[in-house]
Formats: structure tokens, C-alpha cells, sequence
């Protein structure tokens, strides 16, 4: 079994960055600087946050957490969000999700300037990937992509079932693996919670990918032999973080499969900072 273990692909895939930006900063160019908005005190967006910040840091850009209070009001939002999207020296512009409810989460997200739009969440950018223009894409599903990449395996002509349709993760995931590109050019299916025979489409997947957030779901009775598994699923229980995925029951049935945590996870991070990398290039021109 191939462990696809996306903390060794992340630390390869950041420290070219890092190499990157050091070349770049020594010619002159400022280096790349990235804005995470995080409004209240949502315990996991705390964590993701400071990493994000600190993975930022680490390859050498310039990156600041501005911290709201859980009471702002939407316009206050919107014209810090107006501000950043005006700073010369500012790439990328992340809101952290969720927002509270009094907040309109779409509304924030077409504040920010698509150009900055390092989450490719911006309609604008759903409809470059929709098109198959260039743009910025979300930072999940091109981590997962980049992840098959780095092991070659390629879902090319491969039937890819993708179980979950979020707008961060399963429906850009889809997209992107049925995009006419090398390593993706899938056959896709998407399932989700109104599907029937769930376990029938998903024991027929050559490509599984998972993103319900219900521990251990998956197992053998939804995996055909000799499959590969991302399990982009996330839930916190007392044990720990958890996946989708029953790995312990997967492991000497599959050709291939993702950790929780250390698979998909730090490949989110590094597609962050590569999308804040593209900015920043895009933006020089
Ligand atoms: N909340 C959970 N995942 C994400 C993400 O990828 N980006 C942002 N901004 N918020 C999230």
C-alpha cells in the first residue's frame, strides 16, 4: 500500500517555494504578502489560522492574522476588505470559514478582489474553473490533485467518485478532475446525501474521494481492491482528528490512501501559499 503522505509532499512543495521567493526577493521584487481575516473564536479556525500564518512566515512571505470580534457588523467587514484589496503590498486576501450568522459569507466573499482571491472562492474564479479559464483555484482540491501528481498516479480515464458536494471541496474537486489536463481527465461522479447506492458507485471508483465528515465511514464494502482513497474528511472527536476513511480496514486493500491527519491537510497549506505566489507574479505584470 502507497501511504499518499501529504506532509512530505508539502514540506518538498514548500521548501521549492521558499527557494523561489528568495530568488525573486534577492532581484528586488517585494516579497509576496498575504491577509487572514479570522472574525471570532472558532476553535479549529483558530488552529488552521495560526498555521496558515506561520507556513506564510516560514517561506518567506510577508503574512498577518487580523483577529475581529465575533460582534462586527458586515460593512465593517467589507471596507477592511476594500482596504486590503487597495494595499500595493498585499497579494492575497483569505476570510476564514465560518463566519458568524448575522454575516453574510457570500457577500465577503465578492468583496475581495479576484486577484487576490488566494481561496478561489470568488464567483468569479468558480466561474474561471467552471470555463476551464485560468484563475485561482480552491486550495483544497488542486492539494489533492497536486498530491496524486507527486506519487504519479494519475486519474486519467479512471472513473473518480467524489462523495460530498461543498462548494470548497467536492464540487471544485469534481470540476477539476474532469478538466482536459494532465493528471485529472477523470470520468466523474458526484454522490452526496440524497444518493442511493452509495456503496455500489463507490465500489466502482478506480479514484475514491471522501469529504462527509463521518469517522470510518468507508470502508471495504464501499472500496474496490487495488483503489485509491483521499479522505479529505475532518472531524474532531476525543481521539484526536478522524477521516472518512476506516483506515485500519483499508490499508491492505487499497493500492493507495491519504492519513488523518497528514494527508490532505498540510497539502490545503501549501496550495495557499502557491495561489499567493501566483497572485503575487500575476500582479507584478
Ligand atoms: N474553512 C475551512 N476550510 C477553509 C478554507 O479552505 N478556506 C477558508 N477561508 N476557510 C475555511
Amino acid at each position: 500500500m502507497i501511504l499518499l503522505d501529504g506532509k512530505a509532499c508539502a514540506n518538498h512543495l514548500n521548501a521549492k517555494l521558499k527557494e523561489k521567493i528568495a530568488a525573486d526577493t534577492a532581484l528586488g521584487f517585494r516579497p509576496p504578502g498575504l491577509i487572514v481575516l479570522m472574525v471570532g473564536d472558532n476553535a479549529a479556525s483558530t488552529i488552521y489560522v495560526r498555521n496558515k500564518e506561520r507556513m506564510a512566515k516560514d517561506v518567506g512571505m510577508f503574512a498577518k492574522t487580523v483577529h475581529l470580534p465575533e460582534s462586527i457588523q458586515e460593512t465593517e467587514l467589507t471596507t477592511l476588505i476594500h482596504e486590503f484589496n487597495a494595499a500595493d503590498d498585499i497579494d492575497g486576501i483569505l476570510v476564514q470559514l465560518p463566519l458568524p450568522a448575522h454575516i453574510n459569507a457570500t457577500s465577503c466573499l465578492l468583496a475581495i478582489s479576484p486577484t487576490k482571491d488566494v481561496d478561489g472562492f470568488h464567483p468569479t474564479n468558480a466561474g474561471c474553473l467552471t470555463l476551464g479559464l485560468p484563475g485561482l483555484r480552491p486550495c483544497t482540491p488542486k492539494g489533492i490533485l497536486a498530491l496524486l501528481r507527486h506519487y504519479h498516479l494519475s486519474p486519467a480515464g479512471k472513473h473518480a467518485v467524489v462523495v460530498g458536494r461543498s462548494n470548497i471541496v467536492g464540487k471544485p474537486l469534481a470540476l477539476m478532475l474532469a478538466e482536459p489536463l494532465e493528471y485529472a481527465n477523470a470520468t466523474v461522479t458526484i454522490c452526496h446525501s440524497q444518493t442511493t447506492n452509495l456503496a455500489a458507485i463507490c465500489k466502482s471508483a478506480d479514484f475514491l474521494f471522501c469529504s462527509v465528515g463521518k469517522p470510518h465511514f468507508f470502508d471495504r464494502n464501499y472500496v474496490k481492491e487495488g483503489a485509491v482513497v483521499v479522505d479529505v474528511g475532518i472531524t474532531r472527536t476525543e481521539n484526536g482528528i478522524e477521516g472518512d476513511a476506516n483506515f485500519a480496514d483499508l490499508a491492505d486493500h487499497v493500492l493507495a490512501i491519504s492519513p488523518v491527519p497528514g494527508g490532505v491537510g498540510p497539502m490545503t497549506i501549501a496550495m495557499l501559499l502557491q495561489n499567493t505566489v501566483q497572485a503575487w507574479e500575476s500582479r507584478r505584470k
